[in-house]
């Protein structure tokens, strides 16, 4: 299309003529601008769908309108993945691989930030930090520490009010909580060599689906031949890291007693007594969900049970006071034996069946069953349930990382089903919760089932 000339005009010092003048010159103005998009268009710079901006725009301004009046977070969820879905159609293609190229850095330099102790000075000032006093942490080159801070500041890290001067943000001060920083670092030092990885092993394995938890991209990495869980196991730094990993991988995100029924699909059909097993957390970690349930029901009687490998117990115990809490622990491999504790209300697994592929899967809940009182014991599954088009992106990363690590897999609701019935355990109900959690599946081991 050729460009429309608009004839340029002088202005003239005239008052009569400021307006016309400043009619014209937008004119032009707009003109050579719709030029130089369509220009960039053709040239396939930028490739936009003015159409779906303007609906992604009014459907995000829609979702926090609704948070704002329900606080429900389900709007906010919306919301985030409509503006991520924004960012993309407002970015011509070869942008986005150029982001793509660039991601890794911004993992590294958080990763040095944190080592050079940045965010731990960074996160705790109220006036502008200068650049001098961020060089002397170390010491470090204060060129470096420019040209580290400028990237940080680029990426929300931190802001730079005055030029060489820095003051925190949220995502600072962030950088300086246990299970954050685990997620930084388990990154660096594990996880991206992994992923480096991962096209290399595949191809060694001709794309088959990995199903082997003792052959994952993990063993393939670090050449060995036990599974991961035992490998994190021999060295305390490795699995403290990785507990305050979860940590860090959960927080804020809603606990399942925030939106699943809990006094009416379990307590209330519960002989609660305080010498009775209320609750036992399989592969419970450092024991975050039981805590909650305590601080939720504290006046429910009944023994809340954390269950771990034995390491994974002796790791814990600095972490919360869960003694105070009334929770017990049981060093206990799910894998080996059969559950101790029987007739429980409620066996809860959260994030542990989508570390094993289904026969390991299937060993672990075999061995719950075997515990289980039937028609009256509930066995509560927290995992993502995976819709079966247009999973959200976490689910999807965690699918991969869980592939990575050990050969798992998040399931949609097909391969729950196929899980259950291949154990014999009968799904009562799929609780899909809307907002940042996972789902629940609920099932039970019913007389007709033995
Ligand atoms: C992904 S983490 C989930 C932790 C916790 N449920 C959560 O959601 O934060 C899996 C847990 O399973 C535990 N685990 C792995 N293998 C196990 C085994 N053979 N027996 C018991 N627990 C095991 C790990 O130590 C780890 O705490």
């Amino acid at each position: 299309m050729p460009m429309r000339k608009v004839p340029v005009q002088k202005f003239d010092g005239d008052d009569e003529n400021l307006l016309k003048f400043r009619g014209d010159s937008i004119l032009a103005l707009s003109t050579l601008i719709y030029a130089l998009i369509l220009t960039l268009v053709q040239a396939e710079i930028i490739v936009m769908n003015v159409p779906q901006i303007r609906s992604l725009v009014a459907n995000i301004a829609a979702s926090i309108d609704l948070y704002e009046s329900t606080g429900s977070e389900e709007f906010l969820v919306d919301a985030r993945e409509d503006t991520t879905r924004l960012a993309r159609a407002l970015e011509n293609p070869r942008d986005a691989i150029v982001k793509l190229f660039f991601a890794p850095s911004v993992l590294v330099i958080a990763k040095i930030a944190h080592d050079m102790e940045i965010f731990t000075l960074l996160s705790r000032a109220t006036v502008p930090v200068p650049l001098s006093e961020l060089a002397a942490l170390k010491p470090a080159d204060p060129i470096l520490v420019e040209r580290i801070m400028r990237l940080l500041v680029a990426n929300g890290f931190a802001e730079e009010p005055v030029q060489c001067e820095y003051l925190p943000t949220a995502i600072s001060k962030e950088m300086v909580q246990r299970g954050s920083v685990a997620l930084v670092e388990t990154l660096a030092i594990h996880f991206l060599t992994y992923i480096q990885k991962l096209p290399e092993y595949l191809k060694a394995i001709n794309y088959r689906n990995p199903d082997d938890p003792l052959f994952a991209p993990f063993q393939y990495c670090h050449n060995v031949t036990v599974d991961a869980f035992t490998w994190l196991s021999q060295s305390s730094d490795t699995l403290k890291r990785f507990n305050s990993f979860m940590e860090g991988y959960r927080r804020n995100r809603p606990h399942w007693s925030d939106w699943f029924p809990i006094r009416e699909r379990i307590l209330d059909s519960q002989v609660l007594d305080k010498d009775k097993p209320l609750l036992v957390d399989i592969g419970a970690g450092r024991g975050y969900d039981l805590m909650k349930f305590r601080s939720r029901f504290p006046d429910v009687p009944g023994r809340l049970i954390l269950q771990d490998l034995p390491t994974v117990i002796d790791e814990i115990r600095g972490a919360y006071d869960l003694k105070a809490a009334g929770v017990e622990t049981i060093a206990f491999d799910f894998f080996a034996d059969v559950q101790p504790v029987k007739d429980a209300g409620v066996y809860y697994l959260k994030s542990v069946l989508h570390d094993w592929p289904d026969t390991k899967a299937a060993l672990i809940l075999n061995n719950i069953k075997q515990a289980m009182k039937p028609g009256y014991s509930k066995l509560i599954i927290e995992e993502f349930i995976l819709p079966d088009t247009n999973a959200p992106s976490l689910a999807c990363m965690t699918d991969l990382a869980v592939m990575i690590f050990s050969s798992g897999l998040e399931r949609n609701r097909q391969r729950w089903s196929d899980l259950m019935t291949l154990t014999g355990l009968r799904i009562l109900q799929f609780w899909v919760s809307r907002g940042d959690g996972m789902e629940i599946i609920e099932a039970e081991f019913s007389e007709a089932d033995q």
